[in-house]
């Protein structure tokens, strides 16, 4: 295998927001060898059918965290994780329209017909933004308390951690399974292109291409939704 100087490095989450970019990445022309899509391989880093780019499959956050640091040239990472965390090193030219969910403040059902936001001061929130969410309070002058968890947010109410949470809402069945509902829509999120700024400087061409193949499926998709 070659060194990771001689080749780009992609970083793209695994889970659910693979299974839409993957229809993304062929129309832009990148194949992972087979062993990409077999969950039993230990395998990390893929090859592709382009000799200049590898694929690397990583957690959410962790994608924007190699493509931060420039252990990957260029990443597909939601705006959630690029708005809390405002990396400097990532520039994301590319909003890819897919992974589609919401940032919001749910609370269990039977307190939320008598909560009045409008009142609060400071509020204790079970989530895995505490940045984004610290910010957003502290700008209509609440002081949010944050309780950092990694995942399973929606057991934090039910076990009397705290009575609110922010997290992702997609489908809202994890909410309503949990007896919570959504009072706050705090940003509306998708995924993005996200790439390294010393990596584009350096290697302004073969990245240029890249960007440029993302937009022109992304342009030939919509069109294609478009004369349906
Ligand atoms: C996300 C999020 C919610 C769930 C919302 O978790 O944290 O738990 O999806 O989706 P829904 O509204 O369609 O039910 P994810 O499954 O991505 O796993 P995570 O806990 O690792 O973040």
């Amino acid at each position: 295998m070659s060194s990771k100087r001689d080749k780009l490095v992609i970083a793209v989450p695994k889970g659910r927001i693979l299974h839409e970019l993957m229809p993304l990445l062929r129309a832009t022309g990148i194949e992972p060898e087979p062993a990409f899509y077999d969950d039993s391989v230990r395998q990390l880093r893929f090859a592709t059918n382009s000799v200049d780019l590898d694929i690397v499959r990583v957690r959410s956050f962790d994608a924007a965290t190699f493509v931060a640091f420039g252990a990957a040239d260029l990443g597909v990472v939601g705006a959630d994780v690029l708005m809390e965390f405002n990396y400097a090193e990532i520039y994301a030219p590319v909003d890819l329209g897919i992974g589609y969910c919401r940032l919001s403040v749910a609370e269990p059902e039977e307190m939320s017909g008598s909560d009045d936001p409008g009142t609060w001061s400071h509020i204790r929130v079970a989530t895995k933004y505490p940045e984004i969410t610290r910010r957003y309070f502290a700008q209509r002058g609440v002081q949010a308390e944050c309780i950092k968890l990694s995942g399973a947010m929606e057991l934090a109410p039910n076990l009397g951690l705290c009575r609110r949470i922010v997290d992702l809402v997609s489908s809202g069945d994890t909410l309503r399974a949990n007896g919570l509902v959504e009072i706050e829509q705090i940003a509306e999120i998708t995924s993005l292109l996200a790439i390294n700024r010393t990596a584009w400087k350096t290697r302004p061409q073969k990245i240029g291409k890249l960007i440029e193949d993302f937009r022109k499926a992304l342009a030939k998709a919509r069109s294609t939704i478009e004369t349906v």
